[in-house]
């Protein structure tokens, strides 16, 4: 992009573009689209001036950008999408999924489409509708629309990109046709979603018109223009370094659950976050598996391997890059196609679906290294690995209570399923690695499916197990911050009263005080019999239905299988209270997530 850079179209001389040209070659995708944003927000102010003449630069017939997305990622890469076609001078009108008219689909000529996929192989909360219509006899021939899909995922999860492929698959079938493959991003999307961008301006410029073909230095005011307001943010690529202040264990010594109380510092990072919104950590694995691993495999630790166009020692490649806790069919693909691990493959090959699922969830990499002899060098280790992707968390916190600080609630992920007691990369590097004084890579990760009503008046229902109490502290800290109190109900779950009732003191102080009007526990192992919360709005049918005719919005968070028996109880509840049928109460239920007030945040 920057060889378009010239002493006649820019305001640079030619030194100057040289050294531009010789630093930010070195960048790779994410950092250069991070550097772009930082210097919007840091020159923001020089935006009003010239925004205009990008604008009116924008020509040609709009592409419609669409996206599906649910925690934020898909939105981001949409937006960044949107962002370069107005600095480029190309029309782009940018819409997500979440209300989109039925009605407006068979006008659409152009379009892309930014899918996630979530739950097992759904589509995101705001997708659903357009997916049901997609499905229903009411979609329209669709034979004028060309366009493409750009798939989010997670190939650990056995539906890899699963609602971006069915997606795809439906347009096609209604008659649209693609200009382009679709392209399927795994965690590390940043490259792969920039180079289908690319494509997607320069078919966009090739069949759409319009574009500004000599304007660069209009192109970046428009740019400006879009994120002028903003404040430089800390991003996923770019995250901020933030001082643990608290680590504090919040489950009694005798729990079989091991949950942690964080707090972490915001100071001076300018992060500004709500109540709803999680937090993006990254952790380094930890130093003693690393060792295991090569120790097991005889490697020496010191030895270079090469990761892009980088060196580094295969010890800091496993402890800071590559996912060892999480195994994927890829990884035992990749390592069998490099004839590393015959016994293995053949013993994996040999599994049913559910037998492959049950070996990976089971076994982390060093599992693997103990139990098969496998034959890698460092280059094929490394060249095997997933990329280590950050980890989030819902906040437990209110700035409106805590300021430039950021509380999490995190439960030591631990197995030992298979003899070795393993432990989760990021939970045990929160709860027991990092220590207080140590420091965290965070970044925000806001979630505006997730938030307090906007009038003070409304009540609230918060549902969770676990710790998906986490946004529910954070939620009762903003009320007591604003100095509101809307009818608040907490129905919450976890194994026993006596050692895993999180925040405890809290919630009953705002019991107490009158902002929390009502606690129901579920203590699943307090009796032979289990009880979960889907059992308490099953007993509470009457009262649910009471607060939803007030207008209620229901909060569930924690678990996904969770998060599906509640909303089963939740429509059996009205089938109860309401006597409606099966078929009513779900299409209530339906309808209670599309005027938003079932609010999800399971994972
Ligand atoms: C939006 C969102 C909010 C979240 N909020 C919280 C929160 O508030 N508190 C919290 O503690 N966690 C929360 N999580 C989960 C968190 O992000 C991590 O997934 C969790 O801490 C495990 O990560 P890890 O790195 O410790 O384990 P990993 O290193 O990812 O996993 C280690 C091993 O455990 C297995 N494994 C992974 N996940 C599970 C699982 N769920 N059950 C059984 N085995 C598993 C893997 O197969 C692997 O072998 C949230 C997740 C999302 C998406
Ligand atoms: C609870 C949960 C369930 C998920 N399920 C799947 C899945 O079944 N298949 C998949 O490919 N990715 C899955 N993912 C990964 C997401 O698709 C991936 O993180 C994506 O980048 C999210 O994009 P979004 O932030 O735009 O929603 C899941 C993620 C979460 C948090």
């Amino acid at each position: 992009m920057l060889n378009a850079l010239r002493t006649d179209n820019s305001p640079f001389n030619e030194q100057q573009i040289a050294a531009l040209q010789s630093s930010l070659a070195a960048l790779s995708p994410g950092q250069s689209l991070w550097l772009s944003g930082y210097l919007a927000g840091q020159l923001a102010g020089a935006s009003a001036d010239i925004a205009p003449a990008a604008a009116a630069a924008a020509a040609g017939a709009p592409l419609t950008i669409l996206y599906g997305s649910e925690t934020g990622n898909g939105e981001a890469v949409a937006e960044a999408l949107a962002a370069r076609f107005e600095a480029a001078g190309q029309a782009a009108e940018l819409k997500s999924l979440d209300g989109f008219r039925p009605a407006a689909l068979k006008k659409l000529e152009h379009a892309v489409f930014v899918m996630s996929t979530h739950g097992e192989g759904d589509p995101p909360e705001e997708a659903l509708d357009f997916f049901e219509f997609l499905d229903s006899d009411r979609a329209p021939k669709l034979d004028k629309l060309s366009y493409r899909v750009l798939s989010l995922g997670d190939s650990s999860y056995e539906k890899f990109c699963e609602a971006g492929r069915r997606l795809d698959e439906r347009l096609q079938a209604l008659g649209a046709k693609p200009w382009g493959p679709r392209v399927d991003c795994d965690v590390d999307y940043d490259a792969p979603s920039e180079a289908w961008g690319d494509e997607v301006l320069e078919h966009a410029r090739e069949t759409l018109g319009g574009g500004d073909a000599a304007g660069q230095p209009q192109a970046h005011a428009a740019h400006l223009s879009l994120v002028q307001a903003e404040p430089a943010p800390w991003t996923r690529l770019q995250p901020f370094s933030s001082e643990v202040l608290r680590v504090q264990k919040i489950t009694a010594n005798a729990s079989e659950k091991d949950v942690h109380h964080i707090e972490l510092s915001l100071e001076d990072s300018g992060i500004r976050y709500e109540p709803g919104d999680a937090l993006g950590v990254w952790a380094p694995n930890d130093p003693e598996v690393v060792a295991e691993i090569l120790d097991g495999l005889d490697i020496d630790p010191a030895t270079t391997v090469r990761e892009g166009d980088r060196e580094l020692a295969v010890s800091e490649a496993l402890a800071e890059h590559h996912e060892i806790t999480l195994l994927t069919a890829a990884t035992i693909e990749g390592l069998a196609s490099a004839g590393a691990a015959e016994e293995l493959a053949s013993e994996y090959e040999a599994l049913d679906d559910a037998g492959r699922r049950a070996f990976l969830e089971r076994r982390q990499l060093a599992d693997l290294v103990a139990a098969y002899p496998l034959k890698l060098d460092a280059q094929t280790l490394v060249d095997q690995l997933r990329p280590l992707a950050s980890r989030s968390y819902s906040i437990a916190s209110s700035q409106g209570l805590v300021d430039e600080e950021v509380h999490l609630t995190v439960a030591t992920l631990a197995s030992d399923a298979i003899g070795t007691e393993r432990r989760g990369v990021a939970s045990q590097f929160l709860n027991h690695r990092v220590g207080e004084g140590g420091q965290v890579r965070v970044f925000l990760e806001p979630n505006r499916r997730f938030r307090l009503p906007e009038n003070p008046d409304t009540p609230i229902i918060m549902i969770g197990a676990g710790t998906g109490v986490a946004p529910y502290r954070a939620f009762l800290q903003e009320l007591e911050a604003r100095g509101t109190n809307p009818d608040t109900w907490l129905i919450f779950g976890n194994p026993h009263l006596r050692t895993d009732f999180l925040y405890q003191r809290e919630f009953l102080q705002w019991r107490a005080d009158g902002l929390l009007n009502r606690i129901d526990a579920a203590w699943s192992r307090d009796q032979e019999e289990k009880r979960y919360v889907q059992h308490i709005v099953a007993e509470q049918a009457e009262r649910l239905d009471e607060w939803l005719a007030r207008g209620a919005h229901v909060y569930l968070c924690g678990a996904l299988a969770m998060g599906e028996s509640v909303t089963s109880a939740i429509a059996d509840a009205l089938v109860n209270a309401r006597g409606l049928d099966a078929e009513a109460a779900a299409a209530a239920v339906a309808n209670l997530r599309r005027e938003k007030r079932l609010l999800k945040d399971l994972y």
